[in-house]
């Protein structure tokens, strides 16, 4: 259902890489309320994943760009003005990838090179770009940048291992980069902490399909699903939520303020 929540805005939308994606589902639901976007993702996903179907689909320009390389991020965004024909009203990151969890190193066992690299892509890359729409002076006033996180930041969740770190770096970076851009721009800068939900990077983590349930069973309202979390980042997008800024938004049915759950200890 449209409500023309984004009529006449304009947005980039990173990492859709299949159906399943997060990023997939906030890209559908911005068109669908209205809003003209463009679609990025690494060099390799353009050519491994579906995005370039969502492109048609949507009628959106599918432009390549490693996020973690800022002469890729430049290009991405002047491409994209020439697009959209203007400036950004909204930018969605939702990347994430931990090389020590793809190749299943233990925590206690790290490979720190890796390590690194982690954090460049799940959340450096958030500073980059913002860093690169600032310098560019790429974004609207009174827009909205968004990137997703995860829980493991506050607390622990020992299979997610190393992205635990780069969720916590990456809410830090809202904050941070959230104080510069609102105070010349009026641009808000959140994180929305979702749930377990089944797609590519999530199912990457060992025991995923437990920890799923146990987190669907846990939340008063279960597990938002991906959908859901589509709507939510609409409504950060829209002009109702104009002063809402450097938050961590928990969007997970209410698990975070769960102690226990008795449905937890009947199963
Ligand atoms: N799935 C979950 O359980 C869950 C829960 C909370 C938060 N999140 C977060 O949601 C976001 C989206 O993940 P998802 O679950 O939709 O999985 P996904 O695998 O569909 O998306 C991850 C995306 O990151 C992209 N990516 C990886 N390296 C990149 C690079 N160098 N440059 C540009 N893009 C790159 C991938 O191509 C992919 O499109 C991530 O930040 C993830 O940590 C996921």
């Amino acid at each position: 259902m449209s409500n023309n929540l984004l009529s006449g805005k304009k947005g980039v939308i990173f990492g859709a890489l299949d159906e399943q994606s997060i990023a997939w589902k906030v890209a559908e639901r911005c068109v669908e309320e209205g809003a003209t976007i463009t679609l990025t993702n690494a060099p390799v996903a353009l050519r491994m994943g579906k995005i370039k179907d969502l492109g048609e689909k949507l009628g959106a320009e599918v432009i390549a760009a490693d996020a973690t390389s800022t002469e890729d991020l430049e290009k991405l965004f002047t491409q994209s003005q020439e697009v959209l024909g203007g400036k950004f009203d909204f930018v969605l990151h939702s990347i994430g990838m931990s090389l020590n969890v793809r190749k299943k190193r233990e925590y206690t066992d790290i490979k720190y090179d890796w390590m690194l690299k982690t954090f460049d892509i799940s959340a450096v890359s958030f500073h980059k770009m913002m860093q690169t729409l600032w310098k560019m002076d790429a974004m609207n006033d009174w827009g909205s940048i968004l990137a997703l996180t995860y829980i493991a930041a506050q607390r622990t969740f020992p299979d997610y291992s190393e992205m635990a770190e780069s969720k916590a770096l990456l809410e830090s970076f809202a904050r941070s980069f959230g104080y510069h851009f609102g105070v010349r721009n009026q641009v808000r800068v959140n994180t929305i902490s979702q749930s377990p939900t089944m797609t590519t990077a999530g199912s990457g983590v060992k025991g995923f399909d437990e920890f799923f349930g146990y987190a669907d069973k846990m939340s008063p309202l279960g597990n938002a699903s991906a959908g859901a979390c589509a709507d939510y980042c609409l409504t950060l997008f829209s002009d109702l939520t104009r002063s809402v800024t450097m938050q961590n938004l928990y969007h997970d049915g209410g698990f975070s303020n769960m102690g226990m759950n008795p449905s937890v200890l009947n199963a």
